[in-house]
């Protein structure tokens, strides 16, 4: 099994959201999976200019001759593909919103009804099974409203949302166990994932734990 990250998170490597994303790797790898983790902000992936040339002239073909084509690549050999990026804005960051662009060209230009739906017609036989994974710098978990509506047309498998996504990198000894904690069982997440094909409802609930009281951490923002 294949498990392949694509983080937008334009602070790559020392981002929030790859703590998160490494330690959902890290268990997807212990239970067998191969995995690899993508930095789109690295990437050179031209903005689709909404041409359609992929569904019209060169169905499944985009006009630029980019990085995505590689990573067009990593997404189809993939079995489990995660959307990662930090909230900017109340949505994904531009890197990734750029990256899923260009993953129109999957699509055909027939409207197909799915429960009582219209969407585009896939050109592939099955997506990969998708994960989100994001962290927002406010308090709440309303910050997560949009890119929660965005990604439920994937269906996700699993959603990893964490607010107040600064102390994953917090030097307080009590906040440290509270995000080892955490990241224990965000590991778990990844592990289950690949080992039973889904994420047991104790795990889920246990991903929601709070790392901090919206008041302290509020208190902390200042510092
Ligand atoms: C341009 C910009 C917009 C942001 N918008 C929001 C927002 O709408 N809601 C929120 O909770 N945090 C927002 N944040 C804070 C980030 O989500 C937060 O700093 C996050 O931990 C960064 O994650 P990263 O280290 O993975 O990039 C914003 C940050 C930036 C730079």
């Amino acid at each position: 099994m294949k498990v392949t990250v694509f983080n937008g998170s334009p602070r790559a490597e020392q981002s929030n959201t790859n703590i998160i994303a490494q330690a959902f790797l890290e268990g997807a790898k212990s239970a067998g999976a191969e995995v690899e983790n993508v930095f789109l902000i690295h990437q050179d992936i031209h903005h689709c200019t909404g041409c359609f040339s992929c569904w019209f002239k060169t169905p499944g073909k985009c006009i630029f001759k980019d990085d995505m084509e590689a990573l067009m690549e990593k997404y189809l050999a993939s079995d489990v593909i995660c959307f990662a990026s930090p909230v900017y804005t109340w949505n994904m960051t531009a890197a990734l919103k750029n990256f899923v662009d260009r993953l129109v060209s999957l699509r055909n230009p027939v409207a197909v009804q799915s429960n009582g739906r219209y969407d585009m017609e896939t050109r592939i036989v099955k997506f990969p099974d998708s994960v989100v994974i994001s962290n927002c710098g406010f308090p709440g978990d309303h910050n997560f409203e949009t890119i929660k509506e965005v990604f439920k047309s994937c269906n996700p498998v699993l959603e990893i949302y964490r607010n107040t996504g600064h102390i994953l990198k917090s030097d307080q000894e009590e906040i440290k166990g509270k995000v080892t904690e955490y990241l224990d069982c965000v590991k778990r997440s990844g592990f289950e994932l690949v080992k039973n094909g889904k994420v047991s409802e104790n795990t889920k609930r246990d991903l929601q734990m709070n790392l901090v009281s919206t008041g302290d951490y509020i208190k902390m923002m200042k510092v």
